[in-house]
Formats: C-alpha cells, sequence, structure tokens
C-alpha cells in the first residue's frame, strides 16, 4: 500500500475526496460569511470560531469515512492513529480574521501527506512528512486549486503557472503578518526593507490564498516569518507543481515555519529574507 499510493494513478481518488471535503466545508462557510458568528476564543492579532470547528468536523467526517486509515492534523485537532503513515493536514478556516469580520477572503487548505523514509531525506522538507495532494478552495470566488505532486497544478482543472517576472521592482509581494509577536518583530524590517523597492506589498490574511496567488502569477513571492503547517502545505506543494519555488524552515514546536514563496525568479533578490 505505501508504494502504490505515492503514484498519481492512486492518489487521484484521494484528491477527489480532499477536494470534495473541501467543497462541503466551503459550502457551510459561504452560507455562514454574513451571519453572527460565535468567537470561541480572541487573542490581541488571532480570532477562533466555533465554525472553525464545524468546518473541520465535516472535513473529519468526509475522508476519514473514506480512508480510516490516514490520520487528520487539523488547526482545530488531530483524529486517528497518529503513527499512520499518510497524514491529512488541514486548515478549515485559513484567513479565519478576514471571514470573522465578513471579508470574504478566506479558504480551506487540505494536504495530503505521507512520512519520508529515514534513510531517504526529501529535498527541502524540514519535516518528516512529503506532500502528496494539495487542495486550496475559496468558496466566495469558487476557485479550487488542486495538485499532485509530479503534475502541473491546476485551477479549476485548467493548468495555471507562477508569473515570469524577474525584477523586484515589478513585483507584487504578499507579507503574512502572524498572530505571535516574535513573528511580527520579524516581519516589520522586512516590510520596511521591501516597501520601497517592490511594486507593492500586499497582506491579504490567508496564507493558503497567498500561495496559491503565486501558484497562478497573481503576486509573485508570499513571506511570513511564522506560519502553521496547516497553513502552508496544500499551498506549498501548489505553487511547486506551477512551477515555483517553496522554501520553508522549521522555526519551533514542530509546526511553525518561515516561508519564502515565489516565482522562482525571484529567488537571489529574496535570499537574504530572513538570516
Ligand atoms: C492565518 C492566516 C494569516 C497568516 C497567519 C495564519 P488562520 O491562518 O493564514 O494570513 O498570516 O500566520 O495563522 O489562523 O486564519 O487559519
Amino acid at each position: 500500500m505505501r508504494d502504490n499510493r505515492t503514484k498519481p494513478a492512486a492518489t487521484k481518488p484521494m484528491l477527489a475526496a480532499a477536494v470534495k471535503a473541501a467543497r462541503s466545508a466551503g459550502e457551510l462557510m459561504q452560507r455562514n460569511l454574513h451571519a453572527a458568528k460565535k468567537v470561541t476564543e480572541a487573542v490581541q492579532h488571532d480570532i477562533k470560531l466555533e465554525l472553525d470547528v464545524r468546518c473541520q468536523k465535516r472535513i473529519g467526517r468526509l475522508l476519514l469515512t473514506a480512508y480510516p486509515e490516514i490520520a487528520l492534523l487539523g488547526e482545530e485537532g488531530v483524529d486517528g492513529d497518529p503513527e499512520s503513515h499518510y497524514r491529512w493536514v488541514v486548515d478549515p478556516i485559513d484567513g479565519t480574521v478576514n471571514y470573522a469580520y465578513g471579508i470574504p477572503h478566506a479558504c480551506v487548505s487540505i494536504a495530503l501527506q505521507a512520512r519520508t523514509r529515514p534513510d531517504q531525506p526529501t529535498k527541502n522538507a524540514p519535516v518528516d512528512f512529503q506532500t502528496l495532494i494539495g487542495v486550496v478552495y475559496d468558496p466566495f470566488r469558487e476557485e479550487m486549486w488542486t495538485a499532485m505532486r509530479g503534475q502541473p497544478a491546476r485551477l479549476n482543472g485548467r493548468t495555471t503557472r507562477v508569473s515570469q517576472r524577474a525584477n523586484l521592482n515589478e513585483a507584487v509581494i504578499s507579507l503574512g503578518f502572524a498572530k505571535h509577536e516574535d513573528g511580527l518583530r520579524k516581519m516589520l524590517p522586512q516590510f520596511q526593507q521591501l516597501v520601497p523597492r517592490v511594486r507593492k506589498i500586499r497582506i491579504m490574511g490567508s496564507a493558503a490564498l497567498d500561495l496559491v496567488y503565486v501558484a497562478s502569477g497573481r503576486m509573485d513571492a508570499y513571506l511570513e516569518a511564522g506560519v502553521r503547517l496547516w497553513d502552508i502545505a496544500a499551498g506549498g506543494l501548489i505553487v511547486e507543481c506551477a512551477g515555483g519555488d517553496f522554501r520553508w524552515r522549521l522555526v519551533s514546536g514542530g509546526t511553525l515555519f518561515q516561508v519564502v514563496a515565489s516565482n522562482g525568479k525571484l529567488n537571489r533578490q529574496l535570499q537574504n529574507f530572513f538570516q
């Protein structure tokens, strides 16, 4: 099972299951965008909603029914056997603060990862898992990004590619301002350095959408100093499958990462980021 499942033909039904789950959670998000929302936790730079949990439950029900042997690691908790060879990595609502305030810029993010063999470390992967499938769904624009490792990235079924812009002064770069003080402290100097050098800086509030916007050439790069695995696992693969570059480095706790994603042409100009 282990080896077959990593082949595209075998991962296709898993992609279909992830797409179905993303649509189902997206439908709940869509329906409740302007409804009064129950806040379950609020700190200075972050909010958690009861809807986050409901969306993850929907996703979990569908994925665990289809694949009971695959664990689920989500922003809202873990389900299934933590020792399993595969895991779904789920952010039920990425861009929760946007969503809580009624801003229709948020999405569902689902990745499927497989454990790497200790004797075969994966290039450029700071975790013991490799992402095989990525699905990011924006229910407000009905945009579904999908990728399977080794295949072209797709947006609503059509191949999608990163931009060709090679000069920083033409680039639109998205920055993520995390909820942690440490991340904020690291991002502010980057913001100051980049603002005068690029065409525009954007701070959109959804890491997964930032990544797929890079994958589709709408933006040229996305940078963040402290972002969680479930925000970036699916989008990172989608960037790579769209011809871009996704660099991530573990910061702490096994799930917090620094990320530099780009169209691959701006790498040299962004190489000092986070040094
Ligand atoms: C957040 C968003 C935001 C990013 C934060 C994330 P959440 O995810 O992706 O853009 O800057 O680091 O935590 O909490 O909305 O799922």
